[in-house]
């Protein structure tokens, strides 16, 4: 049997389509490796979203280059985004690859595949207005079999002036909702307690029923995953703030097994910013939202993505930036320097005008900051007491613990009788900017 190895780059919607591809090759007779050494191909399924995200690819796919001097039959291949950005060009640059397949193309790969095998090139970068790999029933890879991701959407058109993704993950469509329901609770059934429901906006999801009127938004849909089970945590990402409604919240305030976290990424915290990204919403508009989930959602914790640089960033907006930081004090952020993609809104008519040295001041300081309101709202925790879902080992000991609470917070724990997979109390007696550390009550 023909071995493949996936290795997976960049966003959760990645990891969960490695395991759409895992499925469809496992269906095809192929078998998968766990490291590059057994396997006749290797799959790269990669991210574009920023040039170091690339970058990083880069040099995985020339380190490889060793292997398949040893390994005359070894075939490359690269998923995922920079497959779709790049297509062929990527096989021309890069000339130790045999083939690119883009994001909607998965179920060609068998072809691909037999196509490759006899030294061969092949591209399938064709994008879809209808493929959602519903039906497929992804092969969980390097689970811990305590929580999954179900894919309930794929691409996006919200057009945000700097980023790539509309590109390389074509027009928004949903997934059917009883397929995803089904996955939930057939997961649920193998003792999984915790599923993710993934999209790059969420709160568009939507699903036609064939009886006209019948319309399943994200809060029905979320509702229906929710009442599988009560010991079954529903999380779901990624939140766009133009989106966020009242009628999510309220959803969330009715299931308690609705995790206590929404990620809501603010990208800047200047209008005049806001307005050039084309995010279509303010920064009142915004705290408006965060004012909403504070009121249905009191123990809830926000994060964030944001970028630092953006075309003709100011002192000034970045100061504002800073400012709304301060202000909505997030649990957690994710922080990045603004990177040119080729192809966006910003690459053809918006200057990338800020130098390096400056994202960098600028992004040091926004991380800076978070650091201190991490630490200072993880200060505020010790003496409570959460229901935690275990997941493992502690990283550094043995005899320690790790799991989250609803908030998606990591608690550390002496181990006891505690097993993964299983909820306890725990009381938070001490932390760190990025981890409690507690005592089992229970
Ligand atoms: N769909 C999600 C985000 C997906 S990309 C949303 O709209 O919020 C994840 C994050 O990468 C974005 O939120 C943004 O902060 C960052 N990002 C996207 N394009 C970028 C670029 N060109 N340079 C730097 N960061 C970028
Ligand atoms: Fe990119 Fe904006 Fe779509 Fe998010 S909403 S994926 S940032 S275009
Ligand atoms: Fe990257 Fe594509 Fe996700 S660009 S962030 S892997 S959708």
């Amino acid at each position: 049997m023909e071995k493949v190895y996936i290795e997976t780059y960049g966003c959760q919607m990645n990891f969960a389509d490695s395991e759409v591809v895992g499925s469809i090759l496992t269906g095809a007779g192929y078998g998968l490796a766990d490291e590059v050494e057994g396997a006749d191909f290797v799959l790269i399924n990669t991210c574009a979203i920023r040039d170091n995200a690339e970058q990083r690819v880069r040099h995985r796919v020339r380190e490889l280059r060793a292997l398949q001097n040893r390994r005359r039959n070894l075939r490359i291949g690269i998923l995922g985004c920079m497959a779709e950005r790049l297509q062929s060009r990527l096989m021309e640059e890069e000339d130790n690859l045999s083939f690119v397949c883009g994001p909607d193309a998965y179920r060609r790969l068998p072809e691909l595949l037999a196509q490759v095998r006899g030294g061969q090139k092949a591209a399938e970068v064709e994008l879809s207005t209808t493929e959602t790999y519903a039906d497929i029933e992804p092969v969980r890879l390097a689970s811990n079999g305590i929580s999954a991701y179900i894919s309930i959407m794929r691409g996006c058109q919200n057009y945000c002036a700097y980023c790539v993704v509309p590109y390389t993950r074509g027009r928004e469509r949903s997934r059917d909702p009883q397929t995803i329901v089904d996955e939930a609770r057939s997961l649920f059934g193998r003792g999984y307690r915790e599923v993710t429901l993934l999209g790059q906006n969420v709160n568009s999801y939507g699903w036609n029923a064939e009886s006209a009127g019948n319309r399943v938004g994200f809060p029905e849909l979320l509702a229906r995953v929710a009442a599988i089970d009560p010991a079954l945590r529903v999380r779901f990402a990624t939140s766009h703030p133009k989106d966020l409604s009242d009628s999510l919240l309220e959803v969330m305030a009715q299931h308690a097994n609705i995790c206590r976290c929404i990620h809501l990424p603010v990208q800047s915290g200047s209008n005049r910013m806001l307005k050039l990204m084309n995010r279509k919403y303010t920064v009142e508009w915004y705290l408006d939202r965060v004012d909403a989930i504070r009121r249905y959602l009191p123990d809830c914790s926000i994060t964030t993505d944001v970028i630092a640089g953006f075309s003709t960033e100011t002192e000034e907006d970045h100061r504002q930036t800073l400012d709304l930081f301060r202000r909505v004090r997030y649990d957690y952020a994710y922080m990045f320097k603004y990177s040119l993609r080729e192809g966006t809104y910003a690459a053809r008519h918006l200057a990338d005008d800020i130098d390096e040295a400056e994202k960098t001041r600028r992004l040091n300081e926004i991380i800076a900051l978070q650091g201190q309101i991490a630490l200072e709202n993880n200060r505020r925790e010790v003496g409570r007491e959460y229901e935690v879902l275990i997941e493992g080992e502690s990283h550094r000991s043995k005899e320690r613990l790790f799991g989250r609470n609803s908030q998606n917070k990591v608690i550390v724990f002496d181990r006891a009788d505690a097993q993964p997979g299983t909820y306890r109390r725990v009381r938070v007696d001490d932390c760190t900017a990025a981890t409690l550390l507690g005592t089992l009550t229970d």
